[in-house]
């Protein structure tokens, strides 16, 4: 996609973190923007810092995990700028422990936000983007898809497996029928945001896992996220050049990606278990 600007782009969890320097970034490239975000105050928040930075922008409370949310996001999007030209499904969230105390409801969240919320993104905004002469979607892995294994954190990393899946299947799909509908993947290592205090967002009934290898896991995740985690505008300026040149994968650590996809090679080949990661390594 390679004109941006008076363009109309949907960003989901733009509250905060890589959503919100995405639609702060593609609003300086003159798109008009509709944020989408659960937490009402941030949002609003964050529409006015995306119309400070020079755009016209719109928030929309919107739980990616609700269907007929994500439906009335397109509809309200359509009737307040007329079209949608790229859609960047990138709300997420984590929560975890150690396998048999991950309670089913945490499993569903994380499923239901993370991949479903992307999964409705596509299906509900797909017919719109393949409207226009070039359009574009991003979806918001991590580079957990790649590396399973990672202690605590395995209905993340399943969710962002299941993204990873789903995107270059669709973007196969995409290209082979020549869709005027672009499709990338972006997959980061440690980006200093709220993510390590997803928890925050909980549905009721849910507790934040507690175990001591948890509660270190995540001290060391957010130590590191603050310390040596990208700057949440290094990655949005690496995800607007990628959909400037339709490229797929958006690996703003490439080195944590490709040693996580070598670490499975190696296990296919050898047949030798790997040894637990930890989160940002
Ligand atoms: N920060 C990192 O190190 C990192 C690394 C790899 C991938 N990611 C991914 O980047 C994406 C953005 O996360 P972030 O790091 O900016 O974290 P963040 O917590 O700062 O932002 C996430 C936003 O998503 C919103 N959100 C949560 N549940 C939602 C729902 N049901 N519907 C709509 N919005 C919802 C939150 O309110 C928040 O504003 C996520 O998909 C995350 O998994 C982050």
């Amino acid at each position: 996609m390679k004109v941006l600007n008076h363009r109309v782009a949907v960003v989901t969890g733009a509250a905060s973190g890589i959503g919100l320097a995405l639609a702060r970034r593609l609003a300086v490239e003159g798109m008009h923007i509709v944020l989408a975000d659960v937490e009402p105050d941030a949002l609003e928040e964050a529409t006015e810092q995306v119309r400070a930075d020079g755009a016209e922008a719109i928030g929309i409370r919107t739980d990616v995990r609700d269907l007929g949310a994500v439906q009335e996001l397109a509809a309200r999007t359509i009737e307040e700028f007329g079209a949608v030209h790229l859609v960047c499904n990138n709300a997420g969230v984590e929560t975890g422990g150690s396998f048999l105390e991950i309670p089913d409801g945490a499993w569903r969240w994380v499923m239901d936000v993370n991949f479903y919320g992307v999964l409705n993104g596509c299906r509900v905004f797909l017919p719109f983007l393949a409207e226009q002469p070039e359009a574009h979607i991003v979806n918001t892995a991590s580079v957990a898809a790649f590396t399973s294994g990672t202690a605590t954190m395995t209905p993340y990393c399943v969710s962002k497996s299941a993204i990873l899946s789903l995107s270059e299947s669709l973007a196969i799909e995409l290209h082979s029928s020549n869709s005027p509908v672009g499709l990338s993947l972006l997959a980061p290592g440690p980006v200093n945001t709220r993510m390590p205090d997803a928890e925050r967002n909980l549905p009721e009934g849910l507790e934040p896992a507690r175990d001591p290898q948890r509660v270190a896991m995540m001290a060391e995740l957010r130590a590191k996220a603050q310390h040596a985690g990208l700057d949440p505008s290094e990655v949005a300026g690496m995800t607007v050049n990628a959909i400037r040149d339709n490229q797929f994968y958006v690996l703003p650590h490439p080195e944590m990606a490709l040693a996580g996809v070598r670490r499975r090679l190696q296990w296919m080949e050898t047949g030798v278990l790997p040894a637990p990661r930890k989160a940002g390594t």
